[in-house]
């Protein structure tokens, strides 16, 4: 019995080392922290409970029946994060490079099928070579197993993948079907196809940082959400975008106790320049509205165009969406259509009530766009918004024109409330373009076309260019100060607080994806 008992102290000794000292070594020589130490960092101290640590692969060929590490490449388990239960994975890739074998996928399923039942969320720290090559068809397997589960548990539980070092080939399609991807700069990479592939099929010489890194995912592929500077930074990351979030979709986000003053931000009054074609950083807006230091940007430098993050407000969990002026004068184009309808839908499907922000000039013309298919991707949005049941205020602070007025959270597409501040313009487009076409014949035949154009406009800017039309029909429940923008929101998300809605029955609607 004696013996049996330290046997398996030795077995779960080996464990704890992973792949070895030697290979420890080098992971910490490459700047990253071994599995175990970032299962330890991320949750509370002593709340991690190991599942599967004696488990080990079944495979007997290319020299693995000799080599057999407990574990099995992959550490699994449940812990708290600052008092939450969480499910994780770590893959440690001391262990055959962090490959992933049959056993290992098993071990990752086991965690997930736990979360999903409990509900609580789901992290995987990824580190991993892919499929372990000795493995065939069932490491393939393993892969697709995870997969099927990324699935099911998508707007139940809240799921996040960092990506700590290598993912390559169809591993990347776990993190790309969890609600968040984070890398790790300068030893993260994510890509299908590796650049020697690349290589030997069109002849493009890139290397991996260039072609996967988390630079290139946040700012070309929107693949990575959020990147950070090291492990520690990552982990840091991943434990402040839990606490927006609530632990499943039956429940909301608990609130951070908050008491109400006046909540008057006279700030917000002097950010507009007086110039309605000059640009203006609606970070400050957000600044001006939310709780103090409370804002967490999604996917910063990705379609700058849009802002999207999560922020308190009143102690509340919220999911912001804001034109950006200061990019493209904040124009919707394929890119920012696909942010944030993809963030749309996450606050709606976890029950985090949304606030859009409005100063948009229209969609981006030209044949770029067309071609890249700005009518589906533009269409995503007008989806996503028109389907979210959350919560939903809009406040205009400036332009909104055209089909992006319908599109940026209309009260004609669901929103609950619509504000204004004084500046907004609600129109079909801008002054001068509508009075090029309403009046050309005039413009061309006046004696003086130049400054015929100028009076045309200047009167369709008098008569369009505020938002008291759109609040004679309702379309704007209220025009309000900036200063009180804060105020009014707090209120009526409070009053917003019990808001259901009964949709008709139907197996699932049809996004144009
Ligand atoms: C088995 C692997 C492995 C793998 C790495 N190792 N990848 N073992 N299967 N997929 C082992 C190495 O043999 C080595 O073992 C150890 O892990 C560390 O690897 P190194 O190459 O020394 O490390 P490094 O130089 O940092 O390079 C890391 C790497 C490289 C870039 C990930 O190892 C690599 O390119 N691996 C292969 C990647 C790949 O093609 N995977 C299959 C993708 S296809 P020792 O004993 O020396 O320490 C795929 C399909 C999934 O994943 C499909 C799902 C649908």
């Amino acid at each position: 019995m004696k013996q049996k008992r330290n046997e398996l102290n030795d077995k779960k000794a080996k464990a704890y080392l992973g792949g070895g000292e030697i290979r420890i070594k080098r992971q910490h020589e490459k700047k990253k922290l071994t599995a175990r130490e970032r299962v330890y960092y991320l949750l509370d101290e002593g709340s991690f409970e190991e599942i599967g640590i004696l488990v080990t692969h079944r495979t007997k060929e290319f020299g693995l029946e000799d080599e057999i590490y407990y574990g099995d490449g992959v550490i699994t388990g449940y812990g708290t994060i600052n008092g939450r239960l969480v499910y994780l994975f770590a893959q440690d890739f001391t262990v055959f490079g962090g490959s992933l074998s049959e056993t290992h996928a098993e071990k990752i399923c086991k965690v997930m099928d736990l979360a999903l039942k409990v509900g609580a969320p789901m992290i995987g720290l990824n580190d991993s070579g892919g499929a372990r090559i000795q493995e065939g068809v069932r490491s393939l397997g393993g892969y697709a197993d995870i997969f099927y589960r990324n699935v099911q548990a998508s707007g139940v539980i809240p799921q996040i993948s960092a990506i700590m070092g290598p993912c390559a080939g169809g591993a990347v399609y776990s993190p790309a079907m969890t609600d968040f991807t984070m890398m790790v700069e300068d030893t993260s990479f994510m890509f299908v196809t590796g650049p020697n592939v690349v290589k030997t099929v069109t002849n493009e010489a890139v290397t991996s940082e260039a072609l996967g890194g988390a630079s290139t995912h946040a700012t070309k592929s929107g693949v990575a959400h959020i990147t950070s500077a090291n492990d520690i930074a990552c982990l840091e990351d991943i434990k402040q975008l839990l606490r927006y979030l609530p632990q499943n979709n039956t429940e909301t986000t608990k609130k951070v106790a908050f008491e109400l003053a006046e909540e008057v931000r006279e700030e917000l009054a002097s950010i507009l320049p007086d110039n309605p074609n000059k640009p203006y950083d609606m970070h400050q807006v957000i600044k001006g509205i939310i709780d103090v230091e409370s804002f967490y940007e999604i996917h910063k430098d990705y379609a700058e165009n849009i802002i999207v993050g999560f922020a308190r407000l009143g102690g509340r969990s919220i999911g912001i969406i804001a034109n950006q002026p200061m990019f493209l004068a904040g124009v919707l184009d394929v890119e920012s259509s696909k942010k944030a309808a993809r963030f749309t839908r996450f606050c709606d499907a976890f029950n985090i009530p949304l606030l859009v922000l409005v100063d948009v000039p229209g969609f981006l013309p030209g044949t770029d766009q067309e071609w890249n298919g700005i009518i589906s991707n533009g269409a995503k949005l007008l989806y996503a918004l028109s389907e979210a049941t959350v919560p939903r205020i809009t406040v205009i602070t400036r332009k909104a024109y055209g089909g992006a007025y319908d599109v940026m959270n209309s009260k004609h597409i669901g929103a609950d409330l619509n504000y204004a501040w004084p500046s907004a313009e609600i129109a079909v487009m801008g002054a001068k373009g509508a009075a090029e076409i309403i009046f050309k014949k005039e413009i061309k035949t006046a004696e003086n076309p130049e400054e015929k154009w100028k009076e045309k406009e200047a009167a369709y800017a008098a008569a369009f260019a505020n938002p008291y039309r759109a609040a004679k029909r309702g379309f704007i429940d209220e025009v309000i100060l900036p200063e009180n923008t804060r105020r009014k929101l707090i209120k009526a998300y409070a009053m917003l607080e019990g808001k259901k809605v009964i949709k008709p029955k139907r197996k699932h609607g049809n996004i144009p994806l």
